[in-house]
């Protein structure tokens, strides 16, 4: 018998809040759309070859018996297990809703004033956490390991442990981490450092994360020295984008739009419903440009898409006026009859084929986050123009500017008459400028894709120290699957 005959391998538990599947409702019964995410893609490998579990909330009530079979049947088509964490009506409310979407979410991306610090968010906000980590608890086994995903779910460690287990543990932040200044305001403080510092490594998107983490880690006199904290830029499935853009349906797509839309360069923005996305700013931008250059009207178009989100927020809903406004003010200002329209305003869930054509159409895309954890919208845009003859605007505010900063434009999404004149350079760009910058974004997207970001992160989680994971240095290019984990 083999010393390793018995040896059970490490499998890999992933928690995030939402299920990578869409359940849908189909009669009394419910039907499973598997998920298109990077990180659906990145990681189906990781589970397939290891085995392993993902956990996380279904998106709907439940689970009823129907659905619990529905994930079951999507279970033998994935490879992997599913299994769902049921919210009640109050939890989806206080926790999702409340802690993490009107408390974590606004203070982590440096806008303290939109936060409601309601007590009774944070009783729930524990509860949740400690109902995901029981979940957690009844599936690991000793040895496996678990990848906690997203600020929903920051106290799942310090529950974990409570409960005994003694599984590796770590934790990936897709969202900013704010400064001292920020961060302290937050009245839970304390017990949020304390339980992300229950993890055995923490990763964050961008080196300025890391400094943030750390920077409170000490205004908090806390110690880190138990727990490897390192940055791991997420990146994008650029093959897959490229294979897909690359389509004659596509193209044919991207030709049509050019079509409706003649004798003009098309400026592309593309976001989540989100007041962090800086919409409204960029639409100011706009209308600055338009009236300053006169010669620039008719000479250009910007698409705006906003992807429904969290509706129910109030804030969400109170800017989406704000922007329907605003674009109803540009048009009613500039638009001519039977011509130019200077904003074509979409509010909708894009399908796949729309946003890959948009991609390819757009000359000119124009990402102006006031924050953002990473913004994969500035990846997918450049991996998907093939021509490589456009420009990318980026905020340099957006977690992908500290890679894209060589490649792409980068502007002060606060600064209006900075950005309407970003947008004018871009429009001026000579053809050869063009196609150097997005060459070299483009490379550096590819190399740097989803499948090398989980690669890193798993390489970190097996390492023992600090010195021994280059958190910043790329690292060799090993198919993600046959990791040790
Ligand atoms: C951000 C977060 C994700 C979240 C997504 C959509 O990208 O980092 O964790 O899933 O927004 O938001 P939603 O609230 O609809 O899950």
């Amino acid at each position: 018998m083999s010393a390793h005959a018995g040896r059970r391998r490490s499998r890999l538990v992933v928690v995030s809040n939402r299920l990578p599947v869409a359940l849908k409702r189909a009669g009394r019964s419910w039907q499973v759309e598997a998920g298109s995410g990077g990180l659906v893609s990145a990681l189906l490998p990781v589970l397939r070859n290891r085995g392993g579990t993902w956990i996380g909330w279904a998106g709907a009530p439940g689970p009823t018996r129907e659905f619990s079979r529905a994930l079951a049947a999507a279970d033998r088509q994935s490879g992997y297990r599913l299994a769902a964490v049921a919210l009640d009506a109050r939890e989806v409310e206080d926790f999702y809703l409340g802690f993490s979407n009107e408390v974590i979410w606004p203070l982590f991306h440096d806008l303290p004033s939109r936060c409601n610090f309601d007590p009774r968010y944070w009783a729930t906000y524990q509860s949740v956490n400690r109902k995901y980590a029981k979940a957690v608890a009844r599936r690991a086994r000793p040895g496996d390991f678990v990848w906690v995903h997203d600020y929903h779910l920051m106290n799942v460690a310090a529950e974990l442990r409570r409960l005994g287990c003694r599984s590796r543990l770590a934790f990936f932040l897709h969202i900013p981490f704010p400064s001292p200044d920020v961060f302290l305001k937050l009245p839970w403080r304390s017990r949020i450092l304390d339980a992300l510092l229950e993890f055995d490594l923490i990763g964050l998107q961008t080196a300025r994360d890391r400094r943030n983490f750390l920077a409170c880690v000490e205004a908090l006199g806390r110690s880190a020295r138990a727990t490897r904290i390192g940055h791991f830029p997420i990146g994008i499935d650029y093959n897959s984008f490229l294979r897909a853009a690359a389509t004659p349906a596509v193209e044919a797509r991207a030709k049509e739009l050019h079509r409706l839309l003649p004798n003009r360069k098309l400026v592309l923005g593309i976001d989540r419903l989100d007041y962090t996305k800086g919409i409204t700013l960029r639409l100011r931008a706009f209308q600055d440009l338009l009236e300053r250059h006169p010669a620039m009207r008719g000479r250009v178009s910007l698409i705006q898409v906003v992807v429904p989100s969290r509706e129910e927020i109030p804030e969400y809903h109170r800017m989406k006026t704000e922007i329907e406004q605003l674009v109803g003010r540009i048009n009613g200002a500039f638009a001519r009859p039977g011509g130019w329209v200077p904003v074509w305003y979409e509010y909708r869930s894009l399908t796949r084929m729309d946003l890959l054509a948009y991609y390819r159409a757009a000359d000119i895309a124009l990402i102006t986050p006031l924050k953002d954890g990473m913004n994969l919208v500035a990846k997918e845009y450049c991996a998907c123009s093939i021509e490589e003859d456009c420009v990318l605007i980026l905020s340099e505010f957006a977690g992908a500017a500290e890679q894209l900063a060589g490649g792409a434009l980068l502007v002060n999404p606060y600064d209006v008459r900075g950005v309407a004149e970003a947008i004018r350079s871009a429009h001026r760009m000579p053809e050869a400028e063009r196609l150097a910058r997005m060459r070299g974004l483009r490379r550096s997207i590819r190399r740097e894709d989803v499948y090398r970001w989980v690669d890193s992160f798993l390489r970190a989680a097996r390492a023992r120290s600090l010195e021994e994971f280059p958190a910043s240095r790329p690292s060799s290019p090993a198919p993600a699957d046959g990791l040790p984990i």
